[in-house]
């Protein structure tokens, strides 16, 4: 079977700074994966290199069995397979919540305005905000703006989704909205690798939990086993901080 995403001894360097220090990791279709770990540890680094928003200095980047980083490769033609949700959203402040979902599906993949009105509407449903078309993301909620970043991503038909932190910029009683929304696409079959620090979401719903600490991977496994039985020290310690962040 075809890996919907697999990185061969990934490495990324900034300048001096080696961030990735050699990451294999790979996803398969209908999985999803959670990558946890320390801030500076690489995970948006990682995530970004999935759809080469960041270069890659050595290693490879399959997805759905096309290599990435070969030169000749149609990265936009890739990409368009691919749905990345941000911690910061990213909609754009002057545009409806409605035209925010319609305008990469008119723009990249050339559809009428009519049905992308169509499928940006269906899309904004699914994510509960069907009632938010004709707002501005300065007037809607943090959970309420995530929600429409996951229908733009939803609207162009992505194969697999990248979420890097989706939840961690919310007030803490809109985070369950949006994870109602990630476990419903993730029943629903979608390929999804998370950033995240939400173990209950973690334990529940991912097929596996990657811990990475200094640019490399730690430990890989099911739930259960990495968060409910770590077998490094450094996992142990780490998720004693998340799950302790008091003490
Ligand atoms: N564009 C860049 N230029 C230079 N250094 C960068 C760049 N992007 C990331 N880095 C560095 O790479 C390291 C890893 O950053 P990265 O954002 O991948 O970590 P992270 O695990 O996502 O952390 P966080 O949990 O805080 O989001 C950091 O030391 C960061 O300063
Ligand atoms: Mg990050």
């Amino acid at each position: 079977m075809t890996h919907a995403i697999e990185l061969q001894d990934l490495h990324k360097r900034f300048g001096q700074n080696e961030v990735l220090k050699g990451i294999d990791l790979t996803v398969d279709p209908g999985q999803v994966v959670c990558v946890i770990g320390p801030s500076g540890s690489g995970k948006s680094t990682l995530l970004r290199c999935v759809n080469l928003l960041e270069q890659p200095t050595k290693g490879k980047v399959y997805v759905q069995g096309v290599e990435l980083t070969d030169r000749d490769v149609d990265i936009d033609a890739v990409r368009r397979h691919i749905g990345m949700v941000f911690q910061q959203f990213n909609l754009f402040p002057h545009m409806t919540a409605l035209q925010n979902v319609m305008i990469a599906q008119q723009r990249v993949l050339k559809r009428s305005k009519t049905d992308a009105e169509v499928i940006a509407r269906e899309n904004l449903d699914k994510v509960g905000v069907s009632d938010k078309c004709d707002s501005l993301p300065g007037q809607l909620s943090g959970g309420q703006q995530q929600r429409v970043a996951i229908a733009r991503a939803l609207a162009m038909n992505p194969d697999l989704m990248l979420f890097d932190e989706p939840t961690s910029a919310l007030d803490p009683e809109l985070v369950g909205d949006v994870l109602t929304v990630m476990r419903k696409l993730a029943e629903e079959g979608m390929t999804m690798l998370v950033v995240t620090h939400e173990m209950g979401f973690a334990r529940q719903v991912a097929d596996r939990v990657v811990f990475m600490d200094g640019g490399v991977v730690v430990e890989d496994g099911v739930p259960a086993q990495v968060i409910g039985d770590p077998q490094h020290e450094r996992t142990r310690t780490f998720l004693h901080r998340v799950l302790h962040p008091e003490e």
